[in-house]
């Protein structure tokens, strides 16, 4: 039977909306803190309440459908063409736990391995970023739209140090800032947290994200909250379509400005989170 998006959206906006609580109370409390691949990839328990509880709403309401958590995820994703729900229940855990009001619940939709739904919301800043497939994005209930920007002369550019601290791939990654701010470009700057990074492009407050590292979680509810906007994803060398597991992210304001930047992009080399 056909889907009803304009269902599902409510019901993920629902979701977030229930979490919400949860994170604000965590936010001013002390935390247990582990590390999962190293000291700057973390996790705490209220990554892990959140993530249950959404979890638990959907498997409530859709039963059938799959899906995919950034907590409970197996090391190689299968990602099918059935309806398939994405979630990162705090991006921007290390903000979190700095008190860094950087931090949303991601919730993406996906069916044909595509995004069709998307909602982020930061409970600390209150802002719900909401788009579903073919009807426009929104912030807090207001349309929003990304930048015309099409060459890096005229962009701010969003990027991220990641998680990972092996030296040769930072050096990569100083590389790229360079060869971007040096182009040059009007600025680089990073929130930490890839959901309001990206929703930072939808709503044209900067033209484009780039980096590589990321899961599907951090991706799919923003990517199609940027298309909606009028924006675009693609792969880091500026190919399309955007492989979600590949974990090498452009997000763009203008396929032009996306091409740009990717021609000056030296790449660096990740394992991929499993296939499609
Ligand atoms: C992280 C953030 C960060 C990015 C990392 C992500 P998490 O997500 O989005 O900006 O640089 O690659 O893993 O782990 O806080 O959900």
């Amino acid at each position: 039977k056909d889907l009803d998006l304009e269902e599902i959206l409510n019901f993920a906006i629902e979701c977030a909306k229930t979490v919400g609580p949860i994170i604000k109370d965590g936010y001013y409390r002390k935390k247990n803190i582990e590390e999962k691949l190293g000291p700057a990839d973390l996790v705490t328990e209220y990554d892990k309440k959140v993530e249950e509880t959404i979890v638990g709403m959907i498997k409530n309401k859709y039963p059938t459908h799959e899906i995919i958590g950034e907590e409970s995820a197996s090391e190689n994703i299968v990602l099918t063409k059935a309806p398939t729900w994405v979630i990162d229940p705090i991006d921007g855990t290390t903000n979190f736990i700095s008190q860094f009001p950087y931090c949303a619940t991601l919730i993406g939709f996906m069916v044909d391995r595509l995004p069709v739904v998307g909602v982020a919301y930061n409970p600390i800043l209150d802002e719900l970023f909401a788009a579903r497939k073919g009807n426009g994005a929104t912030k807090n209930g207001e349309k929003i739209t990304v930048n015309d920007t099409k060459e890096v002369r005229n962009s701010l550019i969003i990027t991220e140090f990641g998680s990972s601290r092996d030296d040769k791939r930072m050096d990569i990654v100083l590389e790229n800032m360079k060869s971007t701010i040096m182009t040059p470009s009007r600025g680089i700057r990073a929130l930490g947290a890839c959901g309001p990074n990206v929703c930072c492009v939808a709503s044209g407050q900067a033209d484009l994200l780039f980096e590589t590292g990321m899961h599907i979680w951090d991706i799919c509810a923003v990517s199609i909250i940027l298309e909606e906007a009028g924006g675009c994803v693609m792969n880091m060398d500026g190919s399309t379509p955007l492989n979600y597991l590949n974990r090498k992210y452009i997000a763009s304001c203008t396929p032009e400005l996306a091409r740009e930047v990717a021609s000056k992009l030296k790449p660096i080399e990740v394992p991929a989170d499993g296939v499609e």
